[in-house]
């Protein structure tokens, strides 16, 4: 489904990325593990097109999508989340969720303004497919919180948010970056199975980059751990948590940190 083939990221003399071989097959859970700095990130922004790699390809179905816009690659298939959720604080929950499908849809939130017919009945099914989105999320986000303005949601619910936001563009691979990041315990488990749902309701593949090792183990096929731009493990979670270079790369930090 995604496939990426000697793929690098340079900025000025540093290498985010570094000849970089990874296969993500449909309907794979692939986590992405490493320190700060490693190029998780980096690799985020690459596949979808926010960086032109330096070299290397970005294959989604077999099909080259290196160098395409962001827009270009969220409509070819693949959606994302950021580490830094970006969501339209001042609009309703609904709203943010209707705004994300009205970027993959015919007319636009304009004609939607003039009440024009196409675009009233149009507005209703985009409304209703928003609402059946939230759903997906339970109690979390149904109900009177809707017409709420995102800035009054919880830190874990705005991440909820913006996985709806991504699946209103009908992804078929989601890129979701530190999904649980700031979740407490509780929230946590709750995130790790909505990663499993989401592949098995909404038929998706799936590329996390976290770094709760509980949510790790929890939802991933495979995990691979990235350092300084460079692949050091690539297996399942057990072979790859307990891989020399791996518990290298997270302690040797902490030794350095200490000369
Ligand atoms: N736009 C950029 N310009 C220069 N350096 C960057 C840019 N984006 C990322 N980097 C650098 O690339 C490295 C990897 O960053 P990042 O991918 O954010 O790491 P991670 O997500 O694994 O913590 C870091 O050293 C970071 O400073
Ligand atoms: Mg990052």
């Amino acid at each position: 489904m995604l496939e990426l083939k000697k793929l690098s990221m340079q900025f000025g003399a540093l290498k985010s990325l570094s000849e970089l071989d990874l296969t993500v097959n449909k309907g794979e859970i692939v986590s992405v593990i490493g320190p700060n700095g490693a190029g998780k990130t980096t690799l985020f922004n690459v596949v979808t097109g926010i960086y032109t790699p330096t070299s290397g390809e970005v294959l989604l179905d077999g099909k080259s999508i290196a160098g395409k816009d962001p827009a270009d690659v969220n409509r070819l298939g693949i959606a994302r989340t950021f580490q830094n959720v970006r969501l339209f604080l001042n609009m309703s929950v609904i709203e943010n969720v209707m705004a994300a499908t009205y970027a993959n849809t015919k007319s636009n939130i304009f004609s939607s303004a003039l009440g024009l017919p196409g675009a009233r009945r149009e507005e209703k099914a985009v409304r209703e497919r928003a609402e059946e989105l939230l759903n997906f999320f339970g109690s979390r986000l149904t109900g009177y919180r809707w017409e709420q303005p995102a800035y009054s949601l919880s830190y874990a619910n705005r991440r909820r948010l913006e996985i709806a936001r991504a699946l209103a563009t009908n992804p078929k691979v989601l890129l979701l970056d530190e999904p649980a990041a700031g979740m407490n315990p509780k929230e946590t488990q709750e995130i790790t199975d909505v990663i499993g749902r989401l592949r098995a309701e909404k038929d998706l593949t799936i590329l996390v980059i976290e770094h709760d090792m509980h949510v790790v183990e929890g939802i991933s096929d495979r995990v691979i751990a990235l350092d300084h731009g460079v692949k050091i493990a690539e297996g399942n979670f057990d072979s790859v948590a307990t891989h020399p270079d791996v518990v290298e790369a997270y302690l040797g930090k902490g030794s350095a940190d200490r000369k």
